[in-house]
């Protein structure tokens, strides 16, 4: 056995775990806080020397020639490797505790240059994050190793007077690898800042501050200081996600001042099952957080992290779960600093278990599992431990999570107990979390260990079914739920029908924030399977609430709108706004209304409203209602301080019918036009017009020139990310090799009904249709469907017609201005919008079905308007064929035409990527359907 295949081998040489702070020179340089004004303090990142070596046995005593590379950096980013994406599967033999033979090696090197000053210090080299370990030297001897990516190794630097040769030797896989087996590209390297302490004889180690909503206690004696710098004295002003109000305590010892940052609050639970926050019920609106860069990997700067948090709470985000292992200490801080609610988690995922045999059964508490075996119980209690030391100052933390899919076992209990006795030492009771505490015994109550009962991907109903079944009374959370692969989620307005009601409910964690790829220099973006791995998981890296360039895609503004802490409703003249803050008045914010028609704003005004947190207020407001072709609605806007948009609200006050069948039928059967068989062809004739209708085929094949490619009844889309399972089912119902099968084709006056059926190869036909095709004077075109699924058949992806047209601008009333769908339209709102097929594009890292508008009743495309009671259209630069076949966006081709569909319905988007099965009130299974739009020409006499 190598020496860091030893399970047990996990830190040599290194200093005990501590809080993360930055020691200052003066007070004032450690109450503004900035490390790079500490005379303590030298950061090292910056241009290393570097060797990689595929084999760490080819390593030599001495190393002649060196590379260059910036620190902190990992080796797939700077090319010393491939990218390496796999989830569940370790991409090596599960041989625990062994590693490959052939381990590869990177060497990093620099100087540092120690004056009389600092030589007559302490120094210490500080690495935040090295994948997997770090082995170091100075001056060419062994300093120590140190094993965990994400946590923090400290170790004490002999330093002579001036030049000092630092080396860092980093291997690619070790026993700790085991530990981590993430969801994620497995990348390599010193990922993470490094930097020196010099710091004065007698300095302390480790601080500890703890604070509740009224008092304040440390290990070492403190001053403490409000925002202003001044002495602050009791009552102090609380700390909440809403409105993070932060001290300093201030430690001084030996010429050092640290700065700890401070924000009173408490946290407890009550009888119901609530998380309290200083005394409040407040609810998690959270999401995961992996450390992702698309071109950097894991190493994500202070300002990427401070622009993701502050992108989260524009999306009205209050909570992070740093899945699955500790953040750059520099997130943290910023949560305190911000406002969000932290489940901070340890470093350890060994979901590769799972598949350790052919018959390893699942997650269940099962032997091969490590977290059962005491040679890796250290491990896991020093992982718990670097977690909890770090961070044990911060406010923003309230729940420690012992990290996740890896089994429940010794090693899992003894790092909880661990934990717990930290947290009660210093007088805290923080929930502990773990989600695979559950696998401790499939099906009965989870072990008491845990103070949260931890589900991922659960239906709301099955949550509220465990606690009728265990009458448990612990808050439920969702530490992953709405996975937000691709065009998704499409199911957080119904989570949160549930998560805002029950109380015990206390939230959740959207699965995840960005997409992890790797971005090349001309913008292409990769996943799994495109860096020859041996095993991978193709773009389930690609799940993020937000493209790996941190754009939003409708998912996001979905996410915004649900989190959004109002919610209005109105009758009888009255506007009732409920307030879903936990802790701002509505009066703190501005609310806006606007009243519109048709998509053109009749009224708008600003409201006087003020409710305390949770509470409604009703505000007068007389609307003078005036029919509407379309729809009328209301919608109010609500502002934050800065002018930033919290969220719309829209109610739809009345919808419009703008297609009347019986109208235009009447309207149509005037005389005017008049239809001549030839053959297989029928040509619909008109004073200034002709079309031609193909009887064989049953379809419209040409109206003057508009018709790039016939008006044809299809009902696939392009598989979204969300029907990687149904389309498994899709497939075996043979759906993607439909045919059309013409029964019969009548002309009548001016009208052809058409029989039919789409039918799959090899199975019985699943749609059995009549579709009549009424024709007018002056060029339009009513189009009626009625039909049904047949029984025994699998919901369909959509159901509508598809052609194409020259490429244009268009405008429409439909949910929009983004993609809009009948389960994902709250980001969405009802009116009259432009756009262009351009601007529909929404590039998916895997091409798929987008772009969608759901609840049209009009669309002005070309020469041609359609209109109906309530379809849905898209509008794309590619075909489905096209969408549904190319693997990256970049190999996508246009086709230089509008592909345009009308449809009856589009199913739901969901998030069965990882979550439950599309609801089935979401799934386009009418067993009897009636539709009808009509195609006008505008310019028709
Ligand atoms: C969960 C896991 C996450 C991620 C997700 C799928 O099971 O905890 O790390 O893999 O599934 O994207
Ligand atoms: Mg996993």
């Amino acid at each position: 056995m190598r020496k860091y295949e030893n399970p047990e081998f996990l830190h040599e040489g290194t200093m005990p775990p501590r809080s993360h702070y930055i020691p200052y020179g003066s007070l004032e340089a450690a109450l503004d806080g900035k490390p790079e004004n500490s005379e303590y303090y030298a950061l090292l990142s910056g241009e290393w020397d570097f060797r990689y070596f595929s084999r760490d046995i080819d390593c030599p005593e001495r190393i002649d020639s060196w590379d260059k590379v910036s620190v902190p950096s990992c080796w797939q980013s700077t090319g010393y490797e491939k990218p390496n994406y796999t989830n569940v599967k370790y991409p090596y033999p599960c041989d625990p505790p062994y590693v490959p033979d052939d381990n590869p090696l990177g060497v990093y090197r620099r100087t540092v240059f120690c004056d009389s000053a600092m030589a007559k210090r302490e120094n210490y080299i500080v690495f935040e994050g090295v994948a997997p370990c770090i082995e170091l030297y100075l001056n060419g001897e062994y300093v120590g190793y140190s094993c965990v990516s994400h946590s923090p190794s400290e170790f004490k630097l002999d330093l002579a007077e001036g030049e000092n040769e630092i080396i860092c030797k980093v291997y690619k896989w070790c026993a700790g690898s085991y530990l981590e087996d993430q969801d994620f590209f497995r990348n390599n390297g010193i990922f993470r800042d490094v930097y020196l302490l010099s710091r004065p004889v007698g300095h302390v180690h480790d601080v500890e501050v703890w604070y509740d909503d009224k008092s304040i206690g440390a290990s070492h004696g403190f001053t403490l200081y409000d925002k202003e710098g001044n002495i602050a004295n009791p009552p102090y002003t609380l700390w909440n996600a809403e409105k993070p109000y932060l001290y300093t305590a201030v430690i001084e010892k030996a010429g050092e001042f640290i700065p700890v940052k401070v924000g009173f609050r408490t946290q407890s639970v009550s009888e119901r099952g609530e998380l309290l926050i200083n005394g409040k019920s407040v609810k998690l609106k959270g999401v995961n957080h992996h450390d992702t860069h698309p071109k950097n990997g894991y190493t994500q700067t202070r300002a990427e992290i401070l622009a993701d948090l502050k992108l989260m709470k524009e999306l009205n985000i209050n909570c992070i779960r740093t899945s699955h292992y500790p953040p750059p200490p520099y997130l943290i801080e910023l949560c305190d600093e911000l406002g969000f609610y932290v489940v901070d988690e340890a470093d350890y995922e060994t979901h590769g278990f799972q598949w350790y045999t052919l018959n390893t059964a699942g997650y269940d508490k099962n032997e091969v599992w490590p977290a059962h075996n005491p040679k890796w119980q250290a491990a896991w209690v020093d992982r718990a431990e670097r977690l909890y030391a770090r961070d044990k100052n911060h406010t923003s933390v309230i729940m420690w999570s012992l990290g996740n899919e890896a089994n429940y076992g010794i090693c899992t209990e003894a790092a909880i107990a661990k934990i717990r006795e930290l947290d009660t030492k210093m007088g805290y009771h923080r929930l502990i979390h773990y989600e695979g505490a559950q696998y401790h015994e499939r099906g009965a109550i989870d072990p008491f260990s845990v103070d949260v009962v931890s589900r991922m991907y659960n239906t709301p109903e099955e949550l509220l079914e465990y606690i009728e079944k265990t009458g448990d009374k612990r808050p439920v959370f969702l530490c992953e739920y709405c996975h937000a692969m691709g065009n998704s989620p499409g199911d957080l307005r119904d989570y949160w029908e549930y998560l805002g009601k029950y109380p015990q409910l206390i939230g959740g964690c959207i699965w995840e924030w960005a997409d992890h790829v790797f971005e090349d220099d001309q913008g292409r973006r990769f996943y799994g399977g495109d860096f020859d791995e041996l095993t991978h998981d193709f773009n389930f890296c690609a799940d993020g609430l937000v493209f790996a360039d941190r754009t939003l895609k409708a998912g996001s503004l979905e996410a915004k709108q649900v989190y959004a802490p109002f919610e209005v409703e109105y009758s009888d003249n009255t506007l009732r706004i409920f307030n879903k803050f936990d802790f701002t008045d509505l009066c703190e914010i501005t609310l806006e209304y606007t009243h519109t028609i048709d998509g053109k704003t009749v009224a708008s005004g600003v409201l006087s409203a003020s409710a305390e947190p949770g509470e409604f207020c009703e505000i007068p407001l007389n609307i003078s209602h005036a029919p509407c072709h379309f729809a009328e609605s209301l919608t109010v806007f609500a502002k934050n301080s800065d002018g930033h948009e919290i969220g719309a609200k829209q109610i739809v006050l009345s919808e419009g019918e703008p297609l009347s069948v019986e109208n235009y039928s009447s309207a149509l059967a005037s005389s005017g036009v008049r239809i001549e068989q030839n053959g297989e062809y029928a040509s619909i004739i008109g004073e200034d017009f002709e079309y031609l209708f193909n009887l064989h085929y049953g379809r419209l094949e040409k109206m003057g020139d508009y018709l790039k490619a016939p008006l044809t009844l299809t009902a696939l889309r392009a598989p979204i990310d969300n029907d990687r399972k149904i389309i498994r089912v899709w497939e075996e119902e043979m759906y993607h090799i439909t045919s059309t099968k013409i029964y019969s084709a009548t002309v009548e006056a001016n009208t052809i009904t058409v029989s039919g059926a789409l039918s799959p190869l090899s199975r019985m036909p699943y749609f059995k249709f009549t579709a009549k095709y009424t024709f007018g004077a002056d060029g339009s075109v009513l189009v009626e469907l009625s039909g049904g699924l047949a029984p025994d058949h699998t919901f369909l992806p959509r159901l509508g017609f598809e052609f194409k047209t020259s490429l244009s601008d268009f405008e429409y009333f439909a949910y929009g201005p983004g993609e809009a769908y009948v389960d994902m339209h709250a980001e969405a709102r009802l009116g009259y919008y432009r756009s262009s097929p351009e601007k529909e594009y929404v590039s998916y890292v895997k091409p798929q079905e987008h772009g969608n508008h759901y609840g049209a009743k009009y669309l002005s495309l070309g020469e041609y308007e359609f209109i109906g009671n309530g379809f849905e259209f898209a509008v794309s630069e590619y075909s489905i064929e096209e969408l549904s076949t190319k693997k990256h966006a970049h190999e996508l081709v246009k086709n230089g035409l509008a592909n345009v569909r009308i449809d009856y319905k589009m199913s739901g988007i969901g998030s069965a990527s990882c979550g439950p099965k599309l609801l089935e009130k979401y799934q386009m299974n009418d067993s009897e359907m009636h539709f009808a739009f009509a195609i006008v020409r505008k310019n028709g006499k």
